[in-house]
This record gives structure tokens, C-alpha cells and sequence, in this order.
């Protein structure tokens, strides 16, 4: 992998007092992710996965440690994180557990608003929203308010929100754990080709191995830490090298995958179109 990751997190903690003791929620963790890439976030509940990602988008500070964009250095302990706001809205886009609409704005309105606060005119914003969501295969839920969508719809419209300024970093955590086996992994399928075709590096916690096969590669925490072995490093990288803590599923998916010839990190930034579909039974939700 070449060129200055998009994420670069070094040796950050995270430290919470917890009565006389300190609970260590990440205990020296770092992690790169390059443009184009989906690596998947494991581990028990309670290993760090959230807090990793609330320090890598500039959510939260790190205790020690730094996280640098593009090289540069943004977050350190010191960080005012309010001025960052502004950088956050422009480049990183954030996917939680929970859509977390706006209950009484349409589907359109709730993506469109993401871009009227960053000084984006409305009918411009209204505009994309429109486009985001037809490219999710919802553009016939564009007029509906949250409470007329299924959560599988609610999801992919608070994907739309997220992407619509264009981040180059994408942060999910547990997107589909509100969501059945298949509707799930096509939101997996959408992130995979939001990697693909927006060279946006993306980072998703999943206890859903079933989607395995369409990340890059797996990092699993354990108490705040990245247990050692293959995890952490590319799939191709890692041949051979020592014993693999990776779950077997995700190797052998992630292997299938790439000797299936799926293509990676085409750096076109237009929208990809429809959810790409695996199979016939993953057809994007009507
Ligand atoms: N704001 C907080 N205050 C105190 N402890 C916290 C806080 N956030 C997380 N923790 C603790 O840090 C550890 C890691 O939490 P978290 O990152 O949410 O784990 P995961 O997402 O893997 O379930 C847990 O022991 C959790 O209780
Ligand atoms: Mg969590």
C-alpha cells in the first residue's frame, strides 16, 4: 500500500477513572487505513471497538498517542475538539448502530440538512440528497418520513447522510447490528463499494462474519488491544507469517474474494450507482 494513509491512529489509550482504578478502553492501539480500503473492527463486547472509533473520528481525545489525516496530526490528549468540527463535517462521515433520523424531516430532508449546515445551498443539497438516495436504490422513499421506512431503509439513508460531503473517511459502528442477516450484508456491500468506487477509507465494527468476504481485513481487540498475528496487516501481506488469530471464516472469505477478481480502490469519486448485488437474493430492498 503506498502513499500517506487517510487514518492514521499511533499508539493512542484511552483511559477512563473507574472508582480507584483506571479501565483502560484502549490500551496502545494503532491502525492505518489507506483510501479504498474496508477493514472490519472485531472483538467481545467491551474490548474498545466503539472508543477506537470515537478517537478516530475526532470524537473523543486520546489519552496518549495522536491520530493524524493525511499525515498531519489533528488529534493529540491537548485537543480542543470543538474546533474541529468543522473538519470533522467535511471528512468524516460517521454510520452508528441506530440510523438516528430526524423523526419529523423525509428521508431527503434528513440528508440534505447534513449539507445545508455545511453552507450548502438548499436546492443544491436537496439536490444530492435526491441523487445519494436514488444511488441507494431508495429513491421511492426520497418524500418518506423515518417512521414509513424499514430499518434496513433508515440505515441506508442515514448512509446517504453520511456520505453527503463526500468524507473521506467513513466510521461505522455496528451498522447492522439492527438488521437481519441479508439486509445486512448489503449494507456491508454498499460500504465495500463505497471503498471501491469513492476511494473512501472506511472502517466498520461488525459482529457479523456472515459479511466477511468483502472487507479488506480484520483487526480484533481484545481488552484494548489489537491481538497480534495476521490481524492488522493485509491478508497478501501476511501469508505464511506466523500463526493467524483471524477467525477462519474471515480468511477464507477474504481470500475467496480476491481470487474472484473483485476489484479495489478505483479512485473515480462519482457516485457508484445501485448497491451492487452479490447474488439475486440480494437484490437492494424495494
Ligand atoms: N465514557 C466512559 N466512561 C467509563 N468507561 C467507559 C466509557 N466508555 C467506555 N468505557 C469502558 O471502556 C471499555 C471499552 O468500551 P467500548 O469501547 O464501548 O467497547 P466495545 O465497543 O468494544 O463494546 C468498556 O469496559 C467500557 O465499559
Ligand atoms: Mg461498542
Amino acid at each position: 500500500m503506498t502513499g500517506e494513509p487517510v487514518l492514521s491512529v499511533r499508539d493512542a489509550t484511552r483511559h477512563y477513572p473507574s472508582g480507584d482504578t483506571v479501565v483502560k478502553a484502549l490500551d496502545g492501539v494503532s491502525l492505518d487505513v489507506h483510501a479504498g480500503e474496508l477493514v472490519a473492527v472485531i472483538g467481545p463486547s467491551g474490548s474498545g471497538k466503539s472508543t477506537l472509533l470515537l478517537i478516530a473520528g475526532l470524537l473523543e481525545p486520546p489519552s496518549s498517542g495522536e491520530v493524524r489525516f493525511r499525515g498531519a496530526r489533528v488529534s493529540t490528549p491537548a485537543v480542543d475538539l470543538d474546533r474541529l468540527r468543522d473538519f470533522r463535517r467535511r471528512n468524516i462521515g460517521f454510520v452508528f448502530q441506530k440510523a438516528n433520523l430526524i423523526p419529523f424531516l423525509t428521508a431527503g430532508e434528513n440528508v440534505a440538512l447534513a449539507m445545508e449546515i455545511d453552507d450548502v445551498a438548499p436546492r443544491a443539497a436537496r439536490r444530492h440528497a435526491e441523487s445519494l438516495l436514488t444511488g441507494l436504490g431508495l429513491e421511492r422513499r426520497i418524500g418518506n418520513l423515518p417512521a414509513r421506512l424499514s430499518g434496513g431503509e433508515q440505515q441506508r439513508v442515514a448512509i446517504a447522510r453520511a456520505l453527503a460531503n463526500d468524507p473521506a473517511l467513513l466510521l461505522a459502528d455496528e451498522p447492522t447490528a439492527a438488521l437481519d442477516g441479508r439486509r445486512g450484508r448489503q449494507v456491508i456491500a454498499l460500504f465495500r463499494s463505497i471503498a471501491d468506487r469513492r476511494g473512501a477509507a472506511v472502517v466498520v465494527v461488525t459482529h457479523d462474519l456472515r459479511a466477511a468476504d468483502y472487507f479488506d481485513r480484520t483487526i480484533e481487540l481484545i481488552d484494548g488491544r489489537i491481538v497480534d498475528g495476521r490481524i492488522g496487516t493485509t491478508p497478501a501481506s501476511g501469508e505464511g507469517g506466523g500463526r493467524s488469530l483471524e477467525p477462519e471464516m474471515f480468511r477464507n472469505e477474504t481470500q475467496h474474494r480476491r481470487k474472484s477478481g473483485a476489484t479495489r480502490s478505483v479512485q473515480d469519486r462519482s457516485w457508484p450507482g445501485p448497491v451492487p448485488c452479490r447474488s439475486p437474493d440480494e437484490d437492494p430492498i424495494p
